[in-house]
């Protein structure tokens, strides 16, 4: 249904601006009533053919495979707050360390999620969404205009493809980008195979425009872009500095504001583009809601998760223009997991609670803080989905490995994970009134066993043994998968101004 909405296939919501689905219902009006009764009925149809789709593919997705996942909840034995990342670096500050598990959160569908709270008015449009797993295809932004068929010859959903590989990637050097940090900096560490940074994504029904550095720091010309999470997108800010950087024919004209070197301690870093008048910033929030401290009866202090409160960090996101937003691995382990005199609502601490619960109300407490605080005229949300971890033989916290993989899963299984908590986000987005771009790479990251750090998330000690025992299976070795999610936003931000520009072209 989405797809109706925004004309392209599975393009988040927000691709189309509001002002594209005005243009269509305007289009509709033209239409005899007759044939608009007609549409109402095939639009029933479609929403019938369409929920039994998604009800079946549900029921029927796969629940297990080798690798550990989303599906699977762990039953974690760890020591609270041993957060994984934490146990793979003894120097890491617990609190600073993020992920390792097997969550998901994804994507939202998007002509599902959009559709619903919109009227009929915009639904019409979607007169072929074949089944295609999802994508509108070739909807309405086409039928206004040959302009999208030249670079994105057919609307599809970016989401569903597969990997190809391309020789012009990677999108920079391995080893050459001062902006990866140590953790994801695998060459530097001495990760021997090559291989893994050069698949390009490739969506079954068309092609990414063919990524342009220079062309992205244009339409990130005055504006803001934000990335707001945990690590892993600490890891995807990396990664789009580094695809930026190279759009640059000054290097020296991109600097970290106040002279800070990305470490995982900081939570806050912002990039300056001079000649491009544009920042690029990371903000560190976990949970995206509140963290807090209680005193328990015998004076020890204990973390608390305010689910009902947004985050403190969040005066400063109004300040973006782009907004890129993940929760989803912290909510797997230790206490989080566990949610024992953790969750708060109020004043009042809940002695237990559900985690999955606890992250559907963490999930509205953000969407609604979007809804008031965001005006998508202006501005422009993506949320972006779970990304797959994939230990073999264990989980994070008990020997689970990803050594020595160089290929990518090709088929199987394991590639349909699609893990339970990106149902509440798609739930969540569907019910806000600012429509928010779903970055749906769960499926994307399920093909990618070989992109992990694995044991090269450290550097290597001439003469020393390398340990293979804590392995981080969960980010990503830069250049490497983020980088496409990278592309995804420049895609969608090449797609929105497309949709824009339909709309200007328009007669009235
Ligand atoms: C996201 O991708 C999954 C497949 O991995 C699909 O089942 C789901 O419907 C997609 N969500 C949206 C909003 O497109
Ligand atoms: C369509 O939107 C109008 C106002 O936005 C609302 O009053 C009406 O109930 C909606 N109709 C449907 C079918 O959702
Ligand atoms: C759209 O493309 C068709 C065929 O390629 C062409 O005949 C038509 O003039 C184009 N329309 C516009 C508005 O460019
Ligand atoms: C990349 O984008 C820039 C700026 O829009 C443009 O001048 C350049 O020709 C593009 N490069 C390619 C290879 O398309």
């Amino acid at each position: 249904m989405k797809a109706s909405q925004n004309g392209h296939c599975n393009t988040p919501p927000s691709l189309v601006p509001p002002e594209t689905v005005l243009m269509l219902s305007k289009s509709d009006g033209l239409v005899a009533s007759k044939s608009r009764h007609t549409f109402t009925a095939l639009f029933f149809l479609l929403l019938l053919l369409v929920s039994i789709f998604f009800f079946s593919k549900r029921v029927l997705e796969p629940s297990v495979s080798i690798y550990r996942d989303a599906s699977i909840q762990p039953t974690l034995s760890l020591e609270e707050y041993a957060v994984p990342v934490a146990t793979l670096d003894p120097l890491a500050d617990p609190q600073l360390n993020e992920d390792f598990s097997r969550q998901s959160i994804a994507p939202i569908p998007e002509f599902l999620s959009r559709t619903e709270p919109k009227n009929e008015s915009a639904s019409v449009k979607d007169g072929n969404s074949n089944g295609e797993s999802g994508s509108g295809v070739d909807a309405g932004l086409s039928i206004e205009t040959n302009l999208s068929r030249k670079k994105v010859p057919k609307m599809c959903d970016f989401y569903r493809g597969t990997w190809v590989k391309d020789n012009e990637y990677p999108l920079y050097e391995p080893n050459a980008c001062p902006y990866v940090d140590e953790a994801y900096n695998c060459q530097g560490n001495g990760r021997p195979d090559l291989e893994y940074t050069k698949w390009r994504w490739k969506p079954e029904g068309c092609d990414l425009p063919r990524f342009n550095a220079t062309d992205f720091l244009e339409r990130l010309r005055g504006r803001r872009l934000m990335l707001v999470g945990d690590s892993m997108n600490r890891n995807q800010f990396e990664s789009i500095l580094c695809i930026l950087r190279e759009g640059l024919s000054d290097k020296s004209r991109m600097y970290e504001a106040h002279g800070h070197k990305i470490t995982k301690g900081r939570g806050y870093f912002l990039f300056k583009f001079k000649d491009y008048d544009c920042s690029v910033e990371f903000v560190r929030s976990h949970f995206l809601v509140r963290e807090g401290t209680r005193v328990n009866a015998k004076g020890n202090s204990n973390p608390t998760l305010s689910i009902d409160k947004i985050d403190k960090t969040a005066g400063r996101w109004k300040r973006a223009d782009i907004l890129v937003f993940n929760t989803g691995h912290w909510w797997t382990h230790g206490k989080t997991a566990r949610g024992k005199n953790y969750y708060k609502e109020g004043d009042f601490l809940y002695p237990r609670f559900d985690p999955i619960e606890a992250y559907k109300r963490a999930m509205k407490t953000w969407g609604k803080w979007i809804d008031q605080n965001i005006n998508p005229a202006k501005k422009l949300v993506f949320y972006r989905g779970y990304s797959s971890a994939h230990f073999r033989g264990g989980d994070w916290d008990s020997g689970g490995t990803c050594n020595g993989e160089t290929q990518p899963i090709l088929s199987g299984a394991f590639l349909d994970n699609y893990p339970p908590k990106m149902k509440i986000v798609e739930e969540v987005l569907r019910d806000m009134r600012v429509p928010v771009i779903l970055l749906n790479v769960s499926r994307m990251t399920n093909f990618r066993k070989d992109g992990h750090p694995s044991i090269y998330g450290k550097i290597r000690m001439a003469g020393k043994k390398v340990s293979t025992r804590r392995q981080d299976c969960s980010h990503w070795c830069l250049p490497g998968v983020p980088d496409a999610w990278n592309e995804l936003i420049y895609s969608n931000l090449i797609l929105q101004q497309m949709a824009k520009a339909s709309h200007r072209s328009k007669p009235h």
